[in-house]
């Protein structure tokens, strides 16, 4: 059976108008204000969709708000330099999103005069516009009936109609979508894709859902059957492979500091950070003999500062930050150079080196 007959199959006996006017009534009643809320901007829309991508909310509303003081059009986003976007992006995480995004609007401001289409087939070509973005622009901001399927509405949806389908499996969410086509207003598609959000935002939340408030609760099978927690169904990914590092704090004879910028690709792509030296296969002598190796400086340990842990999604650095002294050589590094203290806060800098930043300008 396909995904359509599955849809068509799941879908029976569902009262989907009634479901429809309940979830856009309740959404346009209780939605919060939100700052990409205020109008339909398409630009709008799509940059709040990125940056609320693996990031909650609160997390993102300040962001969002300097990003549009900073960036207000597409075309001011297009001429700005890759490293002042990424600086607006620090802290945020999953940088590649801000990269992406920018080539997208370049693409638009040069492709498209500035204005973001409402092609499905153009949009979804946009760099870094997969199908969740593409449907939520297209029915944000354009009011079309397309599907905007991530986790959240995965979530809610399979408690409604009681999908137990591997959520983490990239198929599932084409069934999902499937089933969005086949719920979903035609009438305001804006009002019922939003309110699937808010509803799993703010109502059917992962652990302990308030289904007492839920204003679909009574068409929801999950419910009916007391089996929403078990739902949705989620494989847990294999789990991150743990990396050591030391994190190098090295300042040079006129008290400047040692970074550099990370390769144009990959895990903070672009990004400035402290010397890293990765401690597998490496004891204490064999470290100072990389770092020479690799940068050309001749280096004495010194103090052991602070160890700091991130994860990332698919793996986790275990970085000790450690003051060393710079004995001899010559910096022969590409990207690396040694900086004035004052001006570290204008590079983009990722969380977990940051936290070195307080030994640097204490
Ligand atoms: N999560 C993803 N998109 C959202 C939106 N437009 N509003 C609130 N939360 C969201």
């Amino acid at each position: 059976m396909n995904n359509q007959e599955r849809a068509n199959q799941t879908l029976n006996e569902f009262d989907i108008q009634s479901f429809q006017e309940d979830l856009i009534q309740w959404f346009k009643k209780e939605q919060r204000i939100l700052p990409w809320r205020e109008n339909q901007d398409p630009y709008r829309v799509w940059v709040s969709e990125i940056m609320l991508q693996q990031t909650r909310v609160d997390t993102v509303i300040p962001y969002f708000n300097h990003f549009m003081d900073k960036f207000p059009t597409p075309e001011s986003l297009a001429e700005a330099d890759e490293q002042e976007v990424l600086k607006a992006w620090e802290g945020l995480g999953y940088y590649s999103r801000a990269r992406n995004l920018q080539t997208a609007v370049r693409e638009v401001v040069e492709e498209y005069g500035g204005v973001v289409p409402s092609d499905p087939g153009e949009l979804g070509s946009l760099k870094g516009v997969g199908p969740y973005t593409k449907g939520a622009i297209l029915s944000i901001a354009y009011d079309t009936p397309e599907p905007a399927v991530d986790g959240n509405v995965m979530r809610v949806l399979s408690r409604i109609l009681n999908v137990d389908d591997d959520i983490a499996k990239p198929k599932t969410r084409k069934l999902f979508e499937e089933l969005v086509r086949g719920v979903i207003s035609d009438k305001d598609p804006s009002s019922f894709n939003q309110g699937m959000m808010e509803l799993g935002a703010m109502i059917c939340t992962p652990k302990s859902p308030s289904c007492m408030l839920c204003p679909v609760q009574e068409y929801c099978r999950a419910f009916d059957k007391g089996i929403e927690t078990t739902l949705p169904v989620k494989s847990s990914k294999k789990k991150q492979k743990k990396i050591p590092y030391k994190l190098i704090l090295i300042e040079n004879e006129k008290g400047e500091v040692l970074i550099e910028q990370r390769p144009g690709d990959g895990l903070l792509a672009s990004l400035w950070q402290y010397p890293m030296i990765p401690m597998k296969d490496l004891g204490p002598e064999s470290a100072k003999v990389w770092f020479l190796d690799e940068y050309g400086l001749d280096i004495e340990w010194k103090e052991k500062l602070e160890e700091v842990k991130h994860v990332f999604s698919h793996l986790i650095w275990e970085m000790e930050v450690v003051r060393v002294t710079l004995k001899g050589g010559e910096l022969n590094r590409e990207r690396a150079r040694f900086v004035e203290k004052q001006t570290i806060d204008d590079y983009p800098f990722p969380v977990s080196h940051q936290k070195a930043h307080k030994y640097v300008n204490p």
